[in-house]
């Protein structure tokens, strides 16, 4: 699988057949060095309705015929502006034709243009060839981030900017609940009040878990 950190939290994964993007803030994102018009994913995947996560969804899934999978009142309104949508909701997991997708709770808010667009989650997601990634989305530290880590993580996409987020401390502690084999932080060194040293963070979580921290630098990708 190749993980192309796009910046701030929006992600590409690639397996043999699938491209996946979740969080797509590609359009006036300071830190990206892509266009909208590299990705040609086969589902976007939303965490929440911000505009640092919706990005670009409705463009690209009005220009690749890509659906947004999200919860159900972002879906909705991603449809309402010319998307096509899945809406879920916070529980199980539901198979689509690249895997698996179970949104889980995440401890932020989330709403668009005075829009309330429903709770705000994390995701995971199981792919065909049966890896577990976990994108935390915009959240606090909460302590049944020990439940999504029974689900046996090989990857997780954390955020440890602080402001709007966990901060390296909250995020070491998430790392101890959610035991993934690896993590990549994100959302930091975006905007000036989320300035963090990744370097720093990398060096704490793996001097005091077993998990490896992969720090990539926005447009970077990695095979995993
Ligand atoms: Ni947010
Ligand atoms: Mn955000």
């Amino acid at each position: 699988m190749r993980v192309t950190y796009i910046g701030h939290a929006a992600v590409e994964l690639k397996t043999d057949k699938h491209s996946i993007l979740i969080d797509p803030f590609i359009t006036g994102n300071p830190v990206a060095k892509h266009k909208p018009e590299d990705f040609k994913p086969d589902t976007i995947i939303l965490t929440h309705g911000h505009g640092d996560h919706l990005g670009d969804a409705v463009p690209i899934s009005k220009r690749t015929g890509a659906p947004v999978i999200a919860i159900f009142e972002l879906a909705s309104y991603c449809q309402s502006q010319g998307a096509k949508a899945e809406g879920m909701n916070l529980g199980g997991p539901h198979s689509f034709s690249f895997g698996k997708v179970q949104f889980t709770p995440a401890f932020h808010s989330s709403s668009h243009d005075g829009h309330y667009l429903g709770m705000p989650c994390g995701v995971v997601l199981t792919t065909l060839e049966n890896r577990k990634i976990y994108h935390a989305g915009d959240t606090a530290l909460f302590g049944d981030m020990a439940f999504i880590g029974k689900l046996g993580l090989d990857l997780a996409f954390i955020p440890i900017g602080s402001y709007y987020t966990m901060g390296p401390e909250e995020a070491l502690e998430a790392v101890q609940l959610l035991r993934p084999k690896t993590i990549i932080p994100i959302h930091y060194n975006t905007f000036p009040v989320i300035q963090q040293d990744a370097e720093q963070f990398k060096k704490r979580v793996e001097s005091k878990t077993q998990t490896q921290v992969i720090i990539l630098r926005p447009g970077e990708s990695r095979e995993l």
